[in-house]
């Protein structure tokens, strides 16, 4: 080709760099590093037996539409399971509010395309979710971001937030939060906060995204009602709901689901069309086993106790390590795959995660978690992947390198 290559490609995505997850991720090479990067299911509690079962029944009845193309909104079957799961949480809806989609991440990059334009604005947590700020960085938004708080969002904050903009003439597209478990703070979303969103949803004419990975994965405390079911009780009609079976059954599989009103639905479908067609319907029947034939309520409960006590042991050990005096802090979350810890704010994690990595511990820099402005004094944990041994000894090893940092800033 004569000239470069950079100017043909589309404004859009020509200084794009994607995920910096992925970067974090591919210096862990070295087999001795114990990450807390990643933000992996254990495969302890993978149903291994039960997911070989249910594809051969699969191969045995349905080879030949297993190696078809299938339907773009997604397999009947799948939708009813779907339909039925969300009834545990008293969300009401028929097959046309649901759209199966190749992953949570498909979910959002739908969202991102279906809603924004260059500029628009939409409002999020700080931190926040970075697969979705790269999801929707793809339409190059305007992000406003507020700080998270200890029960949720700053929901006070995202309406001074709405003010500002309306007085400005400027509707966000969204609203984006993660209200069970956030990643990355494992901070979940009080049943006040999520009112009061609702308040301001209504109030500004600005829809709710709901993204919810991890809302099963609950160890202590009590189920607060999804923002999606507080809506229906009210109008119905302000909340898009983004699920994926990534964190509770296995992210190989690569399904998730959106919800949402009919014309939503329809038009990320069409999106779907020329996005990817259709998502793999060997998947979608594991999928549906999942949901159905797997032991779906014992399989939860295990995955519960399991994290649950993963969780103690994170926990437990930071506290031996840091003391109050420390000036280290993290979140107690009540369930999710995921902790933040806050250092001393004279420490930059993005510099620490190379120590860390001398030290053969790893985190993802909580700097990559912020829309805008990012704060560098935060780590994202990881705590379900690695053993409880290895979780014990990844504080341990951190525990020394934060001290060589502290050190570092005291001279
Ligand atoms: C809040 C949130 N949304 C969506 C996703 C994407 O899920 P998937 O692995 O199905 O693409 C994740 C994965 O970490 C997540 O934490």
């Amino acid at each position: 080709m004569r000239g470069d290559w950079r100017s043909r490609f589309a404004e859009n995505v020509r200084d794009y760099e994607g995920y910096p997850i992925g970067k974090t991720i591919a210096y862990l090479t070295d087999p001795e590093i114990i990450s807390l990067a990643g933000g992996l299911p254990s495969p302890d509690v993978f149903q291994r037996t039960e997911f070989r079962a249910a594809s051969e029944k699969s191969c045995d009845t349905e080879i030949d539409r297993i190696l078809q193309y299938s339907p773009i909104p997604g397999e009947a079957s799948l939708m009813d399971a779907v339909l039925r799961f969300l009834e545990r949480d008293h969300i009401h809806i028929s097959k046309e509010n649901v759209l199966i989609t190749t992953s949570g991440q498909h979910g959002l990059d739908l969202l991102g395309r279906l809603f924004l334009e260059p500029g628009d604005v939409v409002l999020v947590d700080r931190p926040t979710f970075a697969g979705a700020l790269v999801a929707f960085e793809m339409q190059r938004p305007r992000f406003v971001g507020v700080t998270i708080e200890p029960d949720g969002s700053d929901v006070e904050g995202f309406g001074r937030a709405l003010q500002d903009l309306a007085g400005n003439g400027i509707k966000p597209k969204f609203i984006y939060v993660v209200p069970d478990f956030q990643n990355p703070t494992g901070i979940t979303m009080s049943l006040a906060k999520r009112e009061a969103l609702l308040d301001l949803s209504y109030a500004y004419d600005v829809p709710v995204v709901e993204d919810s990975p991890y809302r099963d994965l609950r160890y202590a405390g009590e189920t607060i009602p999804a923002l999606y079911t507080l809506d229906q009780r009210r109008e119905g009609g302000h909340v898009i709901g983004l699920y994926t079976f990534s964190k509770i059954f296995c992210p190989g599989m690569r399904v998730g689901f959106n919800i949402g009103p009919p014309e939503v639905i329809e038009r990320m479908t069409h999106i779907k069309e020329g996005n990817i067609l259709n998502t793999p319907k060997f998947n979608q029947d594991m999928c549906t086993a999942f949901l159905e034939e797997m032991g779906f309520e014992k399989h939860v409960a295990r995955c519960q106790s399991y994290y649950r006590e993963k969780l103690d042991v994170f926990l437990k050990t930071m506290a031996a390590h840091f003391p109050p005096e420390s000036g280290v802090r993290w979140t107690k979350p009540e369930g999710g795959l995921f902790l933040w810890v806050s250092v001393p704010e004279a420490i930059d994690t993005a510099e620490l995660f190379f120590d860390a990595i001398e030290h053969k511990v790893a985190f993802v820099p909580g700097e990559q978690f912020y829309a805008e402005n990012p704060e560098h004094n935060h780590m994202r944990i990881n705590f379900s992947f690695v053993s409880k041994e290895d979780l014990a000894e990844a504080v341990k090893r951190l525990a020394k390198c934060i001290e060589t940092a502290l050190e570092r800033t005291r001279k």
